[in-house]
């Protein structure tokens, strides 16, 4: 039986892992540890709450006690670190808390892994031989492409948001427990993940949920922003099979290959709402669609070059944007109904 603790699973990416793996495997046993901040719906996990392989803790991975709890009860093999502040407007009106939860609280984690799983430094406890840490990272730790380029494992960190720079932060610590400690530790840093389950504060759901309001549209500056777009279930099934076969503190880069920007995503939206919810009036959902003043220090691009996936470990993205994007619209027309 694999024990594996879920750190922030009562989110979006978390959630749609613990689904994932449950459906996956038979002998896996989930411990999912969320805070239940604003970010947190444990409506995500209805599904699995009751599956005998799964237990969900409310609490705060900066909590070392309750942590040190938790993996002696649970004799925890492997960790997936989900939990964090993640919203880019948030860490700018208020960073603090970011720097809480993604830099303390990864290093709680990190130490209570350590002195559970190791003797001493490079001395791993003979029945936790194949335990390991893996770390959910971001691709805007690297800061903002121009128009050409890719993130790769060797591009330099050059976080531009608190949010960027807190995740930044907890990536340094997890690189040094596998340098300095020997532990187990796998990073990745994935692209802007979307589907369903996703807060509503992100920019799918805000496109989703105001054109259906029949509300403005805001895109921030001229829209032009791109981002590299990786279906949730997809990145699912890549950290798996990280955390299986990726090789021991190595950095795994996870993108979709699918570059987008934001106008662009607005207008497929609102083609999919015109096919599939008419306006009653006529014309396109294009018509809600307005820009609004830019966010400080806004990325331009963000790239993924995911061949070290591909090439080490035969993952590649699956889902076509077209159809991962139908699916996410569909899941929020079904939760946003009432606003029809
Ligand atoms: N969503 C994306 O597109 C994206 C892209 C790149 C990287 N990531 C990373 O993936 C991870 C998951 O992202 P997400 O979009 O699912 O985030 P989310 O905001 O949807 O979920 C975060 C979860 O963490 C929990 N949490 C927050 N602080 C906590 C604490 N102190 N202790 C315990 N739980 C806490 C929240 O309650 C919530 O359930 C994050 O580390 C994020 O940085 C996300």
């Amino acid at each position: 039986m694999k024990k594996i603790l879920v750190t922030g699973g009562a989110g979006f990416i978390g959630g749609n892992f613990i689904k994932y793996m449950l459906e996956q495997y038979e002998d896996v046993f989930i411990c999912n540890l969320d805070k239940l901040t604003y970010a947190g719906d444990l409506r995500n996990l209805e599904s699995v709450k009751e599956d005998s392989r799964y237990s969900f803790i409310e609490g705060d991975i900066c909590d070392k006690n309750l942590l040190n709890r938790i993996f002696t009860e649970n004799e925890i093999k492997g960790v997936f670190h989900f939990a964090a502040e993640s919203h880019v407007d948030n860490s700018i009106a208020g960073p603090e808390v970011f720097v809480k939860t993604n830099v303390l609280g990864t290093f709680q984690l990190l130490e209570t892994a350590r002195n559970f799983w190791m003797s001493d430094p490079f001395v791993v406890k003979e029945q936790y031989k194949n335990a390991r840490f893996l770390h959910v990272s971001t691709d805007e730790v690297y800061g903002s492409l121009g128009e050409d380029g890719f993130f790769t494992e060797e591009t330099s960190y050059a976080p531009n948001s608190p949010y960027s720079a807190s995740k930044a932060g907890s990536d340094m610590l997890v690189r040094s427990y596998y340098h300095t400690y020997g532990l187990n530790t796998v990073i990745t840093n994935c692209s802007n993940n979307y589907g369903p389950c996703q807060h509503d504060e992100k920019l799918i759901p805000v496109i989703i949920r105001k054109a259906i309001s029949k509300e403005k549209i805001p895109i921030y500056g001229d829209g032009k922003n791109i981002r590299d777009w990786l279906f949730v279930k997809d990145h699912c099934k890549a950290l798996d099979i990280a955390f299986q076969k990726g090789r021991a503190g190595e950095v795994y880069n996870i993108g979709g290959s699918c570059e987008k920007n934001n106008i662009q995503i607005a207008n497929l939206i609102c083609e999919i709402l015109d096919d599939i919810n008419r306006l009653e009036k006529g014309g396109s959902y294009k018509q809600f669609i307005s820009f609004v003043k830019d966010r400080p220090g806004h990325d331009r691009r963000y790239a993924i070059d995911s061949s070290k996936m591909m090439n080490e470990l035969d993952w590649r993205a699956e889902t076509k944007f077209e159809d991962g994007l139908k699916e996410t619209v569909r899941w929020y027309i079904e939760k946003y109904k009432e606003l029809l």
